[in-house]
């Protein structure tokens, strides 16, 4: 006999004191389920004011190790523990070097401040969180940074070269991305790791063209981790949640083109909304949990035998800690 995912997953989230999270990029079928949604800001901040000795966590790694580092007391598990892509360019080791660049190219380690998106492992957070630094999402990155010059020191941005270029264009700072042309940190104030995020390189200045001209009056709004000259073009950048609130306010005729993953934009398409691409824009990792994912992880609490339980270091949680929590001080 087939088991009925969702009611089994209804079952087990009444009996088991357990708070089940998801992005707004998780299949639709997933993110119905879940008690928290949200960007992974209000993930993070919403995680760690939850009563539930137990989280389960549909996205992908990075959030699930962020709810360990800032309530290491509680048990997350994630029915796939799949890897942000971007995440993974950076290790702690390229981090190193990037510090190194820096202070090769004139800059003293005591004059660097160094700033990690979200999207990035608990090691990296934490060589940041020694450093004195700070973890940003895409919904606080501009506040975060402004927080970070007050320091007078050289920001150091990783992993998102895009979203680093972004804010620096946005609050009138000069950028550069070490390894992509000329980058001297003593002519720059932010100065960007070469990471990506290759879901959303996938929007382009020609895709904004084609729907400038196919509808003249029509709105663009993107992600920051599209390319600046993407984000030069649209008429609004934002976060996930920013970008469901633009879009919400706008009037029901105006016709807006979006440029996120699918399952957002798809999951927001009411009349007169369009994928900014004439691709499915969609995140291989946030798409691998499944509704059976979700009820196994949950099965195996109620059996007493946690499966993919995320797992961090003292040592990693002490300093990744002491970024994020930086972070969170921040409203
Ligand atoms: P948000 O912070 O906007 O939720 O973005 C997370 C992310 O991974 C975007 O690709
Ligand atoms: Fe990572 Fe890009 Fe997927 Fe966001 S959309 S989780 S940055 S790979």
């Amino acid at each position: 006999m087939s088991i009925d995912y969702k009611a089994e997953i209804e079952r087990l989230k009444k009996e088991l004191d357990v708070t089940l999270v998801a992005h707004y990029y998780q299949r639709d079928e997933v993110f119905e389920m879940a008690d928290i949604t949200g960007d992974s800001l209000e993930l993070a901040r919403r995680c760690k004011a939850d009563d539930n000795p137990w989280v389960v966590f549909c996205g992908v790694g990075f959030m699930g190790q962020s709810v360990k580092v800032i309530a290491p007391e509680k048990r997350v598990l994630m029915p796939k523990i799949a890897c942000c892509a971007m995440a993974r360019m950076i290790d702690g080791s390229y981090f190193d070097d990037s510090v190194n660049y820096m202070v090769e190219h004139g800059i003293a380690k005591e004059d660097i401040l160094p700033i990690t998106y979200i999207n990035s492992d608990a090691t990296v957070k934490a060589k940041v969180g020694e450093m004195g630094g700070y973890v940003c999402t895409s919904s606080n990155a501009f506040k975060i940074i402004e927080k970070g010059l007050e320091t007078g020191k050289k920001i150091l941005f990783v992993p998102d070269r895009c979203l680093g270029q972004n804010f620096a264009i946005k609050m009138g700072l000069k950028s550069c991305v070490i390894g992509e042309g000329e980058c001297d940190p003593k002519e720059a104030d932010v100065i960007c790791f070469n990471g990506f995020c290759s879901v959303h390189q996938l929007f382009t200045v020609d895709d904004i063209e084609f729907y400038r001209n196919k509808y003249p009056d029509i709105k663009i709004a993107v992600h920051p981790e599209c390319d600046p000259k993407v984000v030069q073009a649209a008429d609004f950048a934002g976060s996930t949640s920013q970008l469901i609130k633009y879009v919400n306010e706008l009037d029901p005729e105006q016709k807006v083109a979006i440029g996120t993953e699918y399952n957002l934009v798809n999951r927001m398409r009411q009349k007169n909304t369009y994928v900014l691409s004439s691709t499915k824009p969609e995140c291989p990792t946030m798409n691998e949990t499944t509704l059976e994912d979700l009820y196994k992880t949950l099965k195996s609490i109620e059996e007493g035998n946690p499966i993919n339980e995320i797992q961090v270091g003292e040592h990693t949680v002490k300093y990744a800690n002491l970024a994020l929590e930086r972070m969170l001080a921040i409203k």
